[in-house]
């Protein structure tokens, strides 16, 4: 095969993996086998972007930064929906309905009202072209290559894709796409990636995310799209729309849209009349809270396209669709004490505790207050009634205050000014919304959730020291950092036994380490020490250094020596870290308890070096220049000479276009694209010219 077949080759079988595994959780290759064609691929691609597919699976890992995104007007303007809250107005709706449509008979399509960002997707002959928000409803940003990363949009409709899950009727061919046409959907981020998210955020002492709706707005709208791949958004379609009529109904059009490969949610149904539009309204109130996404409501849509042309629109929605608003489902409870838990960062988090109340289908003990800042936003005194409201995320929260329910047993709630777990006086610093206790290396939870956050699988991946068996090392006084577990022997594991009454359920649960288990710890201890650099450096726990940011100081740095010795200059230019990471890095590291303990685990034989990607700049010459290179040269490899245009300050683009403003030409040169530079005037340069541009 040549590179164009092979890189056409690669597209289309990664594609259809990518389709198995997303859409009908199929592993047709492993992992590493998936990885490998896929860097294959990256590689062929960068050497000829010519050839590069719109498809290609390359760009779900995102990686195009972009300054601003670009404005786009909307081939149908993209309207909003009228809202009821009650039987009685959506009983008003459905006789508007049936008067604009002269008693003719008539179907309701009845979907979830899905709580995210509103998206429009365009494809030309299959092929995803175009993805853009809502905008004001004339005019969104283009935003295709955030869209790109969600795993479930297919980037190319072809053959091969089935159904997701069984629908009532047969989809039309895929040979019936019309060469253009648009989908509309609900772009998401599914609860349990904003709960993960939020998780790790927490571990580093990040602030939160507020809710999963403002979470997938604001990802959306990121310049880096490697990092919105790295969330995990979704989209869930639910409109069809182009020039020629290829529908009768709405129904078909979700129908075959499912067909096509899109991810349209099952939970949409045909309704004959408003009484069975009631009985789904009443199904989903509590059913609604299983699903993967936050959702507020219902949106209620006449079936049969000409009968929707029939109703028409008012200036702003149409008058052939509603939407009904669930009303929050809140509660009345008290309050009747406060926890003060203490996270890893020794970060102080108050949690209600309620007298259970039964809340959208489950009992509800316990809601987060977040901060000291919120008790005071709320007003909340200690037995206070107070209403707790659940809303997309898992855990509830306290909206407010029963004032009128407000007796003399109401007590002010007074902070603590003390850890509750280790007695140290608690600081707050300026600007931050929790209170923090600084004893870091004495405070119990503090200690026990480093432990936790170093065997965790991003980390040093001892994982099966999990579920209380860390704290029964710690209890036992067998460890007290980290860097002790590599220091343990059998015989100092065998037969320790503990029981544990676990609190929600109220039953005893037995922590033992048998010889299986010894065996199963001591080994993924001894393993861990090939754990990457990267995972070291985060494991290590230092505040604001996550995943990400370890690896970005990996890639800069190299070693665990260098980061070590850097200053907040040396660290702030570092991609994407600012002062605050460069503060606690130094912070950190300055410390000589964390000193010993670093120390300690080199002895032990961690990976304290990596590989250094980031190249150290050289100069300026060729600042604001861009560059694309073909053949081969005598004095650089491919990735010396990417990196000598790095380090002087030079761009490289993936291909040939008017913004290309030099071409290098080598040995056994590409003939397209020197074909193509001529077409474009765009200047070529031979590895002597672009030499003597390095050195100015
Ligand atoms: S249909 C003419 N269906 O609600 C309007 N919208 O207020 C066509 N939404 O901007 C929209 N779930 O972001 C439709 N199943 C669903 C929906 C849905 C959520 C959102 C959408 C739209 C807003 C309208």
């Amino acid at each position: 095969m040549n590179p164009e077949e092979q890189i056409i080759d690669l597209t289309n079988r990664l594609n259809q993996y990518n389709f198995q595994y997303y859409q009908n959780s199929i592993s047709e290759v492993d992992d590493f086998t998936f990885d490998k064609l896929l860097a294959d691929l990256t590689a062929l691609e960068n050497q000829y972007p010519e050839f590069r597919q719109p498809d290609s699976p390359t760009a779900r890992v995102g990686g195009t930064i972009s300054k601003e995104f670009k404005t786009v007007y909307h081939r149908f303007p993209m309207l909003s929906l009228g809202n009821t809250y009650s039987e009685e107005d959506l009983i008003e709706f459905d006789k508007r309905v049936q008067k604009g449509l002269n008693g003719q008979t008539y179907e309701y399509i009845c979907e979830l009202k899905f709580d995210g960002v509103a998206l429009s997707l365009t494809y030309e002959n299959g092929v995803l072209v175009q993805g853009a928000t809502r905008g004001d409803g004339v005019r969104g940003d283009d935003i295709t290559n955030n869209i790109r990363t969600i795993r479930t949009v297919p980037l190319r409709i072809g053959a091969g894709h089935k159904a997701t899950h069984t629908q009532p009727e047969s989809a039309p061919a895929v040979a019936a796409l019309p060469a253009l046409f648009e989908v509309r959907g609900e772009g998401f981020l599914p609860l349990a990636e904003f709960d993960r998210i939020n998780k790790e955020r927490e571990d580093i002492g990040e602030p939160l995310l507020a809710n999963p709706r403002n979470a997938a707005s604001g990802t959306f709208k990121q310049q880096d799209s490697g990092a919105v791949a790295k969330r995990r958004l979704d989209c869930y379609l639910y409109s069809f729309l182009s020039d020629t009529d290829i529908f009768q109904t709405h129904e078909e059009s979700l129908v075959a849209m499912n067909a096509w490969g899109f991810n349209v949610s099952p939970t949409w149904r045909k309704c004959t009349d408003i009484q069975e539009v009631m009985a789904y309204i009443n199904e989903w109130e509590t059913k609604r809270f299983d699903l993967p996404l936050g959702t507020d409501g219902i949106v209620i849509k006449v079936n049969r396209y000409d009968q929707q042309r029939d109703l028409g629109y008012t200036a702003k929605s149409p008058r052939w669709a509603i939407a009904f608003k669930y009303k929050a489902m809140a509660a009345s409870t008290e309050l009747n004490g406060i926890q003060y838990q203490v996270g890893r960062t020794g970060a102080v988090t108050p949690v209600a505790l309620l007298t259970p109340v039964l809340l959208a289908g489950t009992i509800v003990k316990r809601a987060s207050l977040h901060n000291a800042n919120e008790i005071e936003r709320l007003g909340v005194m200690m037995h206070d009634t107070v209403f707790v409201e659940k809303g997309g995320e898992i855990i509830p929260k306290i909206t407010g205050v029963d004032l009128n329910r407000r007796t003399d047993k109401s007590q002010p709630i007074v902070y603590p000014t003390t850890c509750p777990a280790c007695g140290t006086a608690l600081v707050r610093k300026e600007g931050e919304a929790h209170f923090y206790c600084p004893n870091e290396q004495g405070c119990p939870p503090q200690r026990q959730a480093r432990f936790e956050h170093f065997i965790q699988r991003r980390a040093m991946n001892i994982e099966s020291l999990g579920e209380g068996k860390i704290e029964l090392l710690i209890d036992r006084g067998l460890v007290q950092t980290p860097a002790d577990l590599y220091d343990l022997k059998a015989t100092d594991l065998l037969g320790i036994e503990k029981v544990f009454l676990v609190e929600e359920t109220g039953k005893k649960r037995v922590v033992s380490f048998r010889e299986k288990t010894v065996e199963n710890i001591l080994t993924a201890i001894e393993r861990s020490k090939s754990q990457p650099f990267a995972n070291v450096l985060f494991g290590l726990g230092i505040r604001y250094v996550g995943n990400t940011t370890a690896e970005k100081l990996v890639d800069y740095f190299g070693s665990m020596d260098a980061i070590m010795n850097a200053t907040q200059e040396q660290l702030l230019a570092v991609p994407d870290t600012g002062p605050r990471i460069a503060e606690s890095v130094v912070a950190w590291f300055g410390d000589t308890a964390n000193q010993e303990f670093v120390e300690r685990l080199r002895a032990a034989g961690l990976q304290f070096v990596g590989e250094k990607k980031v190249v150290e700049q050289e100069g300026d010459s060729l600042t604001g220049k861009t560059f694309l290179y073909t053949g081969t040269f005598a004095n650089f490899s491919r990735e010396e000479l990417e990196s000598r245009i790095e380090a002087n300050g030079g761009k490289l683009l993936s291909g040939i276009s008017k913004k290309l403003n030099y071409l290098i030409v080598g040995e056994n040169a590409g003939p397209s694209k020197v074909e193509k530079a001529k077409k474009l005037n765009v200047p070529m340069i031979g590895e002597d010219e672009f030499m003597a541009m390095l050195v100015v």
